[in-house]
Formats: structure tokens, sequence, C-alpha cells
């Protein structure tokens, strides 16, 4: 990996991350693709069928076997939850970079969503007490943090670019 984004749902870590692997000619994984693909079920069919324990369980097999691909690594959202899972983050020993944004804003881009299933139902209220218990994880990982509130997705790829060097 040459560069790891990790960020609660909707902080843009797909989109930012397929915009600088284009930027720069990497590949880019996307772990939730990358799960999907392992298991031959979307992720809301993986949470219906089998519960989260068995998607967390998947997540990290998953993360285990494409850390040391080259290129740009889209996590999801509750991925650097579990210690084991940050480890495998640290030890890549590549940039990581945090991306946020409000509860407010994190719901507007959410909008209504069908296939985030630990989203699903959640108001501002909800997704803001969820980020507040997630955040510990995402600081305890991240080498950057970038506010992307007021950020188009290019200009989130340029505030990674200045921190880094491609
Ligand atoms: C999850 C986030 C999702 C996906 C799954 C669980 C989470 O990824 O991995 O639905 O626990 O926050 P995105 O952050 O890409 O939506």
């Amino acid at each position: 990996m040459k560069l790891i984004l990790i960020g609660f749902m909707g902080s843009g870590k797909s989109t930012v991350g397929k915009l600088l692997g284009q930027r720069h000619s990497l590949p880019v994984i996307d772990l939730d693709q990358a799960i999907e693909e392992a298991a031959s079920q979307t992720i809301p069919a993986i949470f219906a069928t089998h519960g989260e324990t068995y998607f967390r369980k998947l997540e990290h097999q998953v993360l285990a076997t494409v850390i040391d691909q080259p290129g740009i690594l889209a996590t999801g959202g509750g991925t650097p939850l579990r210690a084991d899972n940050q480890a495998l983050l640290q030890n890549a020993a590549v940039p990581i970079i945090h991306l946020r944004a409000n509860a407010k804003e994190t719901l507007s881009r959410l909008g209504n969503t069908q296939n985030r299933p630990l989203a699903k139902g959640l108001d501002q209220a909800g997704i803001e007490a969820l980020k507040k218990q997630r955040h510990q994880a995402y600081q305890a990982c991240a080498n950057y943090t970038i506010e992307t509130n007021l950020l188009s997705p290019m200009e989130v790829a340029l505030a990674i670019e200045a921190r880094v060097p491609f």
C-alpha cells in the first residue's frame, strides 16, 4: 500500500481513493468491494444472513490479504475498530489519513442509505453517538486528519497530496 484512508461512513474514502488512484495511476482497493467479492454477497446481504460478527471476521481476513498489495486502500467505516485491524493498518507503515465530516454533513451524504446496515434508520443524533464511540479508534490509527465538511472530493485529494509524497 501507498496510502490508507480511514473514517466514518460517508466521509469520502471510496470517492477520494478513486480520485487519487486516477491522478497518480495507482490501483485502488476498496475494502467493502473486496469483501463483497470474497463473499459473493453484498454487504447488506452478509449482515442479514450472517450478522455483524461474521462480517467483522471476514473484514479482518480480507484486510490481511489486501494490505500488502500496491496502491491506495479505502477501508470500511468500522475497519479500525478491531485491535488486530489497527495493527495490520499500522504495520503497513504508510500514511493513514482520517477523513472526517460532522454528523449533519454525514447524514446528508449518506441520504436514505440502503446499503449501509449500521447507518440505516440513524438520525443526526444517532450518527453523532456512533461517531463519538469510534473517534478514539480512528485517532489511534491516523497520521493525518482532514476535515472534509466544506471540501469537494478534489479539494480533499489536494489536501492529501499536500501532506503525502506521491
Ligand atoms: C461499516 C461501514 C461500511 C461497511 C459496513 C460497515 C461500519 O463501509 O464496511 O457497512 O461499520 O461503519 P463504508 O464506510 O465504506 O460505508
